[in-house]
This record gives structure tokens, sequence and C-alpha cells, in this order.
């Protein structure tokens, strides 16, 4: 998989991805994450990205002319599965979404920015659009690296453990039971019985038991 994020705030996505499994899956060649400073497209001396909005509303929007050349110049270079804008006025992104894209090939995330991007090229340049959940960031780049971060991990060889990403929480709308692990008896604080029973098909309906009652109290939406 090809991933390709468009930002006008590189540095801000340097991070997330140097670490732990995102790097991992990374170097291991199943995933090839490439982040481009929209502002290299950029009009003028100045390579100017935004400019003021018509109609006289505060804050600077995002230009038609560098994303247009960017995405150009990526689509004449590979053909995308998607094309996606990080915005907090869309649909919410969750695990269901994360699946599906995490079957693409290549992808093209343009990150929002403060005020917004010209209108057009949400019309006629991005194919998706998705919120990471409703409260405001002050960019998209955070929503886009979680994003990444979701689909990567799906990665077949991501996570060395194949049961692990399919065992998470919300891959059956339910959240995930407790976990533990040694010592058996802490401070006081024990181990639940069951799981140190060996009894493997009690534990199974232990931890069934547990993510249902935990999902009723802390997300009944779900059920
Ligand atoms: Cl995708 N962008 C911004 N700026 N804020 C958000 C968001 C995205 N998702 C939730 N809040």
């Amino acid at each position: 998989m090809r991933i390709d994020i468009i930002t006008v705030l590189p540095q801000l996505l340097q991070g997330p991805f140097n670490h732990s499994i995102i790097n991992r899956t990374v170097k291991a060649g199943l995933v090839e994450i490439t982040i481009h400073d929209l502002r290299e497209y950029g009009l003028g001396k100045h390579r100017q990205v935004d400019d003021y909005a018509y109609g006289g509303e505060a804050g600077m929007v995002l230009m038609i002319e560098p994303i247009f050349n960017i995405i150009n110049k990526l689509k004449s270079e590979r053909e995308y599965d998607a094309i996606i804008y990080t915005t907090p006025d869309a649909e919410t992104w969750n695990q269901k979404t994360a699946n599906h894209f995490s079957t693409l090939k290549n992808i093209i995330i343009l990150c929002g920015h403060y005020k917004g991007i010209d209108q057009r090229v949400r019309d006629n340049l991005i194919t998706h659009e998705f919120s990471i959940g409703d409260y405001v960031l002050t960019g998209g780049e955070l929503a886009a690296a979680v994003l990444v971060d979701s689909i990567v991990r799906l990665l077949p060889g991501a996570i060395s453990d194949e049961q692990s990403a399919l065992s998470d929480s919300f891959q059956d709308d339910l959240l995930a039971p407790p976990v533990y692990t040694r010592p058996a008896e802490f401070n006081n604080w024990q181990v639940p019985e069951v799981l140190l029973s060996g009894n493997t098909a009690k534990i199974d309906k232990w931890k069934e038991e547990k993510a249902i009652e935990r999902t009723k109290q802390i997300r009944p939406d779900l059920l």
C-alpha cells in the first residue's frame, strides 16, 4: 500500500510515523508513507497557498491551484483508489471505514486547514471526506495521522499476533474486555479467578460477558 499525505505542516506528521508499529510496518515494506509539503507547490515567489475567503468571512482558505497541481502530479505517477480530505464537517471515521481503506492500494490524504479549502477542490478532486469526531482541531494533520495509524495496523503482517487486530474493541461492535498480567495478586488486588483456571471455554465466555457488560455501561449506543 502507498499513502501520500499533502499538508502545509509536514513537521507535524513526521513524529507519529517514526515509531513503533507504523515505523516497523514501513520498514517491512508493507506500506510506503510519503509526506508532501503543499507549500512547495505554492504560487509566486512567496509560495502562496492560501488567500482571503470570498464573501468577507474571516480566515484564510487554501487555494485550488497548488492542490490541483500536486494531485495531478501524483495522479500522473500512479492510479489512486481514493483521495481523502480530513475536515470536521464530514462523516465520522470508524473501524469499518478503517477496514475498508486498509484494502486499497494507493490513497492520497489531503489535510484540512484552519478555515478550510476552496469548495471546488472538494467538489472536483476529493473522493472521500472524514472527520475523526465531534470536536474541532486546529488542522487536519492529527486527524490524518489517526486515519493512517488505524489503516496501517490492519495491514497483514503489521501486527505479529494475527489475532490481535481482530479482537480489537469495535471489530465486533463491542469494547474489549479487561486484560491482566503477572503478578496474580498485588497489594491485595486479585486477577479474576477464572483467568487462572486454564479452562479456555470458561475464559472465552467470561471475556464475552465482560465485553458486553463494558459496552452496556460505557457505550450503550454500540449495542
Ligand atoms: Cl478531520 N479536522 C479538524 N480540523 N478537526 C477535526 C477533525 C478534522 N475531526 C474532528 N475534528
